[in-house]
C-alpha cells in the first residue's frame, strides 16, 4: 500500500532496526564529555531569527539561503536553529552562567535545520553533537577542544580521518588580509562564481573555501592568512600547535580553512574523512572571541566544535566499525500450558524489578510461536514455565544460542542469572 503521507525532502526516519547505531554514537559522545568534564545543555529548537542573523552572519550561506525562518501568530520572526553555538551562547548570557562560574564547558546533541540541496551526508534536518567552552582564551583550551573531538572519533574506532587547522586571526589582522585578498581576486572577478563575486566585497575570505572548481583554481595562489597574523594571533597559533604536539594529535596546517560562519576568530579546524565524497567534513569548529559580547554578554572568549551524526555513521559503516550488542534482551519468557499467563506476568514483573530486561509474547498461545518470537528477540535466555515446573516451584533456563538448559529452583533464579559468568 502506498503511504498517503511521506517524509519532507531532506529528512529521514531513524527506524528501530537502525536506532541502535545512533545510540552507540550518543553513548560515546556522552562518555567523552564526562572524561573532559562537560555538562549537558539543552536549548529550544527555534529561536529569534535575529540571534542567528547576528551571530552566524548575514554574508554566510546559512543566513543568505538556508534558514527556515517563519513568522509566529503575533508576527514575530523566528527560525529553526541552523546550528547550536548561537543558542548556547544566548542561553549562557541570558542566565548569567559566567557570573556563577568563570568557565562553562557545555555539550549538546540534537536536530538542526538548513534548507540546502539534499545529497549524501547533507540533509535539511540533521543531527549534531557539539561542545562549547566559554570563558578562556588560553591556547591550551584550543588544543583540549580538538583533543576532545579526536578522542571521540578514536573511541568509536575511527583512524582514517585528517585534522586540519588554521588561524583566521582577529579583526585587527583581518583588515589587511581582506584588502590583500580583494587586490588578488579583483583581476579574476569575471572567472569567479556568482556567490564569490558577492563575497569579494562583503567577505573575501569565504572565496578561499568555495567548492566551485574555477574558484578553487584561482584561490590556489591567493595570499595566506598566516602571513597576516598580528603577533598576538601568531603566538596563540604557535602555542596551540605546541599543545597539540604534546598531546600527540596529528594535524596539518591548512591556511585555506576559513569555515562558513562569520563568528570565528583565530583557531579554526576541521576533521575530514576523504572517503565521504563531497560532504567530507565530519567535525568543524573554532574560536569565537567576540560572540559572547556581540550577543550582549561580557567580553569573554569561546571555542567549540560540532559534527553531524549522519556523516559519522557513513564513516563508521564504511569502516565496518558498528556492531550491535551481542544481545538485545536478557530474558524471553515462554509458557507451556493452559492458565499460566498470570504466573508469567508475575515472573516478568519480578525479573524487570530485578533489572533484567524481559519480554513475553502475550498473545501467542503455542510454544512454537513463542519460541519463534524468542529467537527474533535476540534474548540471551529463555525461561520456560510449564505445569510440571510450576508445581515444584522450578523453572527451566535455556541459553538461546547454545540451547544448553538447566532446571532451577525459582528461589535461585536471580542469583543464577547474576552469577552466570558470561552475562
Ligand atoms: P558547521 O561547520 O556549520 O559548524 O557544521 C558542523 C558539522 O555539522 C559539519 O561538519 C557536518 O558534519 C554537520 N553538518 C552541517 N550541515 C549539515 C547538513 N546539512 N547535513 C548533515 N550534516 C551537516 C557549526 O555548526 C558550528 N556551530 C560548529 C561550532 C561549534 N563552532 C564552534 N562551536
Amino acid at each position: 500500500m502506498k503511504a498517503k503521507y511521506t517524509l519532507p525532502r531532506g529528512t529521514y526516519d531513524i527506524l528501530p532496526q537502525e536506532s541502535w547505531k545512533w545510540k552507540i554514537i550518543k553513548t560515546a559522545f556522552q562518555k567523552t564529555a564526562s572524561l573532559f568534564s562537560y555538562q549537558e545543555i539543552v536549548t529550544p529548537i527555534f529561536e529569534q531569527a535575529a540571534l542567528f542573523e547576528r551571530s552566524v552572519g548575514d554574508t554566510s550561506d546559512i543566513i543568505q539561503k538556508e534558514m527556515y525562518k517563519f513568522e509566529d501568530k503575533k508576527g514575530r520572526q523566528f527560525a529553526l536553529r541552523p546550528e547550536g553555538t548561537a543558542s548556547v551562547v544566548r542561553s549562557v548570557v541570558e542566565h548569567n552562567l559566567l557570573q556563577q562560574e568563570q568557565q562553562q564547558k557545555l555539550y549538546y546533541m540534537g536536530p538542526m535545520f538548513r534548507y540546502d540541496r539534499p545529497q549524501k551526508g547533507r540533509y535539511r534536518q540533521f543531527y549534531q553533537y557539539g561542545i562549547e567552552l566559554l570563558g578562556s582564551n588560553h591556547p591550551y583550551y584550543d588544543a583540549e577542544v580538538v583533543a576532545f573531538a579526536d578522542l571521540f572519533l578514536r573511541k568509536l574506532g575511527l583512524r582514517n580521518f585528517q585534522l586540519e587547522i588554521n588561524s583566521i586571526g582577529c579583526n585587527n589582522c583581518s583588515q589587511d588580509f581582506d584588502k590583500a585578498l580583494i587586490e588578488y581576486f579583483l583581476p579574476h572577478e569575471k572567472l569567479l562564481c556568482q556567490d564569490c563575486r558577492l563575497r569579494l566585497n562583503k567577505n573575501p575570505k569565504r572565496i578561499l573555501d568555495c567548492k566551485v572548481p574555477s574558484c578553487k583554481k584561482i584561490a590556489q595562489e591567493a595570499p595566506s592568512m598566516l602571513d597576516y597574523l598580528d603577533s598576538e594571533c601568531a603566538t596563540h597559533f604557535k602555542k596551540v600547535q605546541e599543545y597539540l604536539n604534546t598531546l600527540e594529535i596529528p594535524y596539518i596546517v591548512n591556511p585555506k580553512i576559513v569555515r562558513g560562519l562569520d563568528y570565528y576568530t583565530q583557531t579554526a579546524f576541521e576533521f575530514t574523512d576523504s572517503n565521504l565524497g563531497a560532504q567530507s567534513t565530519l567535525i568543524g569548529g573554532g574560536r569565537y572571541n567576540k560572540l559572547v559580547s556581540e550577543l550582549g554578554g561580557k567580553d569573554v572568549a569561546g571555542i567549540g566544535f560540532a559534527g553531524g551524526f549522519e556523516r559519522l555513521l557513513l564513516s563508521l559503516e564504511s569502516e565496518k566499525l558498528l556492531s550491535r550488542e551481542a544481545y538485545d534482551l536478557d530474558i524471553f519468557v515462554v509458557i507451556a500450558g493452559e492458565n499460566l499467563e498470570l504466573h508469567a506476568i508475575e515472573l516478568i514483573h519480578f525479573l524487570r524489578k530485578n533489572s533484567f530486561s524481559t519480554d513475553f509474547a502475550f498473545e501467542k498461545k503455542s510454544v512454537r510461536a513463542q519460541m519463534k518470537a524468542a529467537d527474533k528477540s535476540n534474548a540471551k535466555y529463555v525461561l520456560l514455565l510449564g505445569e510440571e515446573e510450576l508445581k515444584e516451584d522450578k523453572i527451566v533456563v535455556r541459553k538461546l544460542q547454545s540451547g544448553v538448559q538447566t532446571t532451577l529452583a525459582k528461589n535461585n533464579l536471580i542469583s543464577f542469572l547474576r552469577n552466570d559468568e558470561s552475562r
